[in-house]
């Protein structure tokens, strides 16, 4: 008996009636169709919808295409090409015309576009730097014009340099002096525990070790203290240690630098006065006042009508602290001093309450552009 082939869903088509084969005339048809509609397209969406007619998954060439299975074997290469090139070829002419249409549509859109060239270009913003980074670049710059070089600490010290070697050992009362937070690990035996520094004074014994003497140092940096917060504490603040050591250093140099310091920062003659203090690290001990930048001396609410700010603990190096950093205390001597830097921001700008200071508030910090 003669094998029939299954009858191909293309001879139903009303291409059926062409001298061409029908499947391949139905293809090349269905090719001519799509490409002069897509020509005609007048916009990226109604392409998308053509696209959508002629190759969605029950798009008329896709439907073709999936017939394509049906035919006798012998027949499946040659319409297998044909079929690959047609689509090929209607894919490209949407790309193509895509392309096309969007070019259109940005030139219209551009020449549509009033620009107008007088408009000032917008201003950027641009931070600024916060009020304690500018007051300590504006004292690292008065220190450095008096020879004064700048170093840095690890805010993250141990017990061994933020007390040991400043001659507070372990158990002395003067630990209770500055409420430390103390870290959960331990260096070793030799350095204690971690703790987050309370002063930056452990950084004077540091730089011995490393430099030795003489030496001619300021050292801005960030420190912790433990306690309760009020409008003048705070638990994170600024200090500014210095250290001067040569082989005939005295107090009146100390007296005349700061004199100096305060004069610059303020653009005024501000007196600097001694007090006794006590710090275990410094034999004499001192503190250092400045006369009131708001009354002039005469006393006033700010300095509690004393006429003198209290700014600074300072004194000459004592013998321990020299010894620990390496340096010869019959040969050597030297002042050191600590201040409150964020102290001294909150005087210059006269900020009420050092909580305002690291709050984060950008209506506050705005102010200091
Ligand atoms: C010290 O920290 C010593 N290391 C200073 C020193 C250095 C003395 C070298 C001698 C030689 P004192 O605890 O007083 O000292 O702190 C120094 C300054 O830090 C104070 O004058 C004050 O301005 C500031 N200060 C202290 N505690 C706070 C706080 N909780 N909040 C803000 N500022 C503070």
């Amino acid at each position: 008996m003669k094998k029939t082939h299954k009858k191909s869903k293309f001879v139903e088509t009303k291409y059926l009636n062409l001298k061409q084969s029908p499947v391949e005339q139905t293809l090349k048809n269905i090719e001519i169709e799509a490409l002069a509609t897509i020509k005609k397209a007048s916009s990226p969406e109604t392409l998308k919808e053509i696209e959508v007619e002629y190759l969605g998954r029950k798009g008329k060439l896709t439907h073709l295409l999936r017939g394509l299975k049906d035919l006798p074997k012998e027949q499946k290469p040659f319409f297998g090409k044909l079929s690959n090139e047609i689509k090929t070829n209607v894919e490209r002419s949407f790309a193509n015309k895509l392309q096309e249409l969007e070019n259109q549509k940005l030139k219209k859109d551009l020449s549509q576009e009033f620009f107008d060239t007088t408009i000032p270009a917008k201003k950027r913003k641009v931070g600024h730097i916060h009020p304690i980074y500018k007051i300590q670049e504006e004292v690292e710059q008065i220190f450095n014009n008096m020879g004064f070089s700048i170093m840095d600490g690890p805010e993250v010290e141990s017990e061994y340099y933020n007390f040991e070697t400043l001659n507070i050992p372990k158990n002395h009362p003067a630990r209770d002096m500055q409420d430390t937070f103390f870290l959960q690990d331990k260096d070793d035996e030799k350095h204690g525990r971690f703790v987050l520094r309370t002063h930056t004074s452990p950084v004077q014994v540091r730089a011995m070790e490393k430099y030795g003497a003489p030496l001619r140092i300021i050292i801005p940096g960030r420190v912790f203290r433990y306690e309760a917060t009020d409008a003048s504490h705070d638990s994170t603040f600024d200090q500014v240690e210095g250290l001067l050591i040569g082989k005939d250093v005295s107090l009146s140099h100390l007296k005349g630098i700061m004199a100096e310091m305060l004069s610059t920062l303020f653009n005024a003659d501000v007196k600097v006065r001694f007090r006794p203090g006590y710090f275990p690290f410094v034999e004499p001990g001192l503190e250092l006042d400045f006369s009131c930048l708001l009354c002039e001396g005469i006393g006033c609410k700010a300095c509690k009508n004393t006429g003198w700010m209290e700014f600074m603990g300072a004194g000459m190096v004592h013998k321990n602290v020299l010894k620990a950093g390496g340096v010869d205390p019959e040969e050597y001597q030297g002042w050191a001093f600590g201040f409150g830097l964020t102290r001294l921001a909150m005087m210059k700008h006269l900020i009420p309450d050092i909580r305002l200071i690291s709050s984060g508030d950008i209506r506050f910090t705005r102010q200091f552009n």
